[in-house]
């Protein structure tokens, strides 16, 4: 029997927390299966480097078939050598009192730097995936600085939002949570967001009874948009094993294919789809045949859905404008 070729993965910010909670899930085959062997390279700032070491001895500790090797550095040019696959979670978080979008001038930087290292070194079908906030616009801006790479190679996390929608109507249905479908989060990922229930299905069937309008514009949709908000306030820290759960997801179903008849939500480089503004990294709903992700087509929207779509859209655009204005982008 011959061995799969290992597939080289690329995570940034390994010492931090999303890393601890993703990268023995990456390593244990949540991603690419327990068939085909993953390569860790693990990208760091230098005052890190150790504490990610100490993350490789841990993860060398759990023996895991699929991990073929571990490497450490804070080089992006040898970080990203040969990369199938880039998840860029470094980046500093936000604390108590801030948005997303307080950490533009921090962290827009290290997208612009990542960008230009993916064009110049990732394998050519490389897969991209930006956690670090405010990760919509960080993805425009690293996917602006990679022009060899095909824009719909670069995505930002937002099965995280689709997932809170998914577990916060379950709840108000009383239903399995794995029994419902079609949810989508349109726009940016902050508290601007549409998480969108018009096409919500429970076992396959329209949902038509439970979600009154008042219920979804007062608590629903300001909850789902605010959730990360309430976990800094609770938790103390930001989200971090639930980031990494919903990066795990988002990278497996774009590997090996949504479920038959599913959707994820995933903020991709807009072509204009639905209305929104190309170029801007938006969440759209979208299907993966196991290889790429595809927009779902032909869903009607109504002047409620426009007008929040727009709203966050608008918002994406505001913040595409500050990069252009602070230098980050041309
Ligand atoms: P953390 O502070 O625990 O870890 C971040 C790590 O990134 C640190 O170890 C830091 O040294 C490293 N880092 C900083 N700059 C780097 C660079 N240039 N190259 C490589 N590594 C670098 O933070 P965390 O809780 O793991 O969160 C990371 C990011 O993810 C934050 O921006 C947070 O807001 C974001 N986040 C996004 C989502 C989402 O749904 N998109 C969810 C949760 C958190
Ligand atoms: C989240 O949604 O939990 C993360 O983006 C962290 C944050 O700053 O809200």
């Amino acid at each position: 029997m011959s061995t799969p070729t290992p597939v080289t993965v690329t995570v940034t910010g390994a010492a931090g927390q999303i890393s601890y909670a993703l990268l023995f899930r990456l390593a244990a085959g949540g991603v690419y299966g327990k068939d085909t062997p993953v390569r860790l390279r693990l990208l760091e700032v230098p005052s890190q480097t150790g504490a990610a070491e100490g993350v490789a001895m841990e993860l060398e500790d759990c023996a895991f078939p699929t991990l073929a090797s571990i490497d450490i550095t804070d080089d992006p040019a040898v970080a990203f050598d040969g990369a199938g696959a880039a998840v860029l979670v470094g980046a500093r978080p936000r604390g108590p009192g801030m948005e997303r979008a307080d950490l533009l001038t921090a962290n827009g930087a290290i997208f612009r730097d990542q960008g230009r290292a993916i064009n110049d070194h990732a394998a050519e079908d490389v897969r991209v995936l930006v956690v670090g906030n405010p990760a919509n616009t960080n993805a425009y801006i690293a996917h602006r600085h990679a022009p060899d790479v095909p824009a719909e190679r670069f995505t930002a996390l937002m099965r995280l939002d689709h997932n809170r929608a998914l577990s916060q109507l379950a709840a108000r249905l009383d239903a399995p949570v794995g029994e419902l479908d079609r949810v989508v989060v349109w726009g940016n990922h902050s508290a601007t967001q549409f998480p969108d229930v018009s096409y919500l299905t429970r076992g396959g069937a329209p949902v038509t009874d439970g979600l009154d309008r008042q219920w979804l514009e007062d608590d629903f949709i300001p909850r789902v948009a605010r959730r990360g908000s309430e976990i800094i306030e609770v938790r103390g820290s930001s989200s971090a094993a639930s980031a990494a759960g919903a990066s795990i997801v988002h990278m497996r179903d774009w590997v090996r294919g949504t479920p038959e008849g599913s959707w994820a939500t995933v903020a991709l480089p807009s072509r204009g789809e639905y209305g929104t503004v190309p170029g801007v990294v938006t969440g759209l709903p979208c299907r993966s045949d196991g290889g790429e992700w595809q927009v779902v087509e032909g869903l009607e929207i109504d002047d409620f859905q426009r007008a929040r779509i727009d709203a966050s859209v608008a918002e994406l655009v505001s913040e595409r404008d500050a990069v252009h204005g602070l230098g980050l982008v041309d």
